[in-house]
């Protein structure tokens, strides 16, 4: 047999080990969606007294982990400031989170809607959207109680973002990165603050809980679908997603984490001060680099780190040299 008809057998029996394996992986989390599941009005006692919001509980002042919450400006404030403050940007993020979703789940149901029968990415989809749908609730739901008068993301990125669902169809790799440009910011700071104790108030430990649960099995799923994707797009496509993929982090999180400038004017914030925390420092340039460090590593892993992209994370000052 010629030796290029046995690379092709070879290759061919690779790509269906897989397959397989990525359809047992597919199933995999969809039985831990049907085994391990919350909903927000069974699972959070919103009225219980211990879970009331009271915007001066010293409970909602920001963590360090928040870059303004370590400055000077904002240690120097009364207590129940620097609370209200806090109580402010968690009803933000949450806000965020929930519009995120919002176009995340179209997008999702736009990619299931071309699905054939038997197919597991069907099934997974399914169940992650329904996921998502109880995270916007429980986000809005604490967005409402917190009585603050949050809008989420800036105008221009709502209506941009509306051109994001169909891309799920004629880009699904890069539409599966936006979706961790989104979940992967957000998850690395709960997983923080979980850890660290500062997701104090019991009802935000709740819905952090809850969602840092859920949320690693919505990561494992995109990041198993682009590396079942990606290696087995034409090299050019590959290389253009290449390029893609750093601004696309950078923007998601700078959406989720930078918060607007209706807080600063709210709470009377001086401008030197969330220039220097938003991005200014050391700091809160670490965080950022941070948080995009395991999708940093998949790129690596699935050959999206050539020359000239490894320039673009560079530039975008999210590059670090040791490949994680
Ligand atoms: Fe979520
Ligand atoms: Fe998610």
């Amino acid at each position: 047999m010629p030796r290029a008809q046995v690379i092709d057998i070879e290759e061919a029996r690779n790509r269906d080990a897989e397959d397989a394996q990525y359809e047992k992986t597919l199933r995999r989390l969809s039985k831990a969606s049907v085994d391990k599941h919350w909903e927000p009005y069974t699972d959070i006692p919103w009225d219980d007294p211990e879970f009331e919001i009271d915007p001066d509980d010293p409970r909602w002042i920001l963590p360090e982990l928040d870059p303004l919450g370590a400055h000077p400006w904002y240690l120097a404030q009364p207590e129940h400031v620097q609370a209200r403050i806090g109580l402010w940007r968690q009803a933000q993020v949450c806000k965020v989170g929930m519009q995120f979703e919002n176009v995340l789940k179209r997008g999702l149901l736009t990619y299931a809607f071309r699905l054939p029968n038997d197919s597991a990415e069907f099934r997974y989809v399914y169940h992650e959207t329904i996921e998502e749908g109880h995270h916007g609730m429980m986000f809005q739901e604490f967005v409402n109680r917190s009585d603050s008068p949050v809008d989420g993301m800036p105008r221009a990125v709502r209506v941009m973002a509306e051109i994001v669902p169909p891309l799920s169809l004629v880009a699904p790799s890069l539409f599966f990165f936006w979706v961790l440009a989104g979940e992967e910011p957000i998850d690395y700071v709960q997983r923080r603050m979980l850890r660290d104790g500062s997701a104090r108030h019991p009802l935000l430990n709740k819905i952090i809980s809850i969602h840092v649960a859920e949320e690693a099995r919505h990561i494992s799923f995109a990041r198993q679908f682009l590396r079942h994707r990606v290696p087995r797009m034409p090299g050019p496509q590959r290389f253009v997603l290449s390029l893609l993929v750093p601004p696309s982090m950078k923007l998601g999180v700078l959406l989720i984490l930078t918060p607007p400038i209706a807080m600063a004017r709210q709470f009377e914030i001086p401008e030197h001060v969330m220039r220097e925390t938003y991005w200014g420092t050391e700091h809160s340039q670490n965080l950022i680099s941070k948080t995009v460090a395991n999708v940093r590593g998949l790129c690596s892993d699935i050959g999206l780190i050539n020359p000239v992209s490894k320039q673009v994370w560079r530039l975008l000052n999210i590059w670090e040299d040791d490949g994680s």
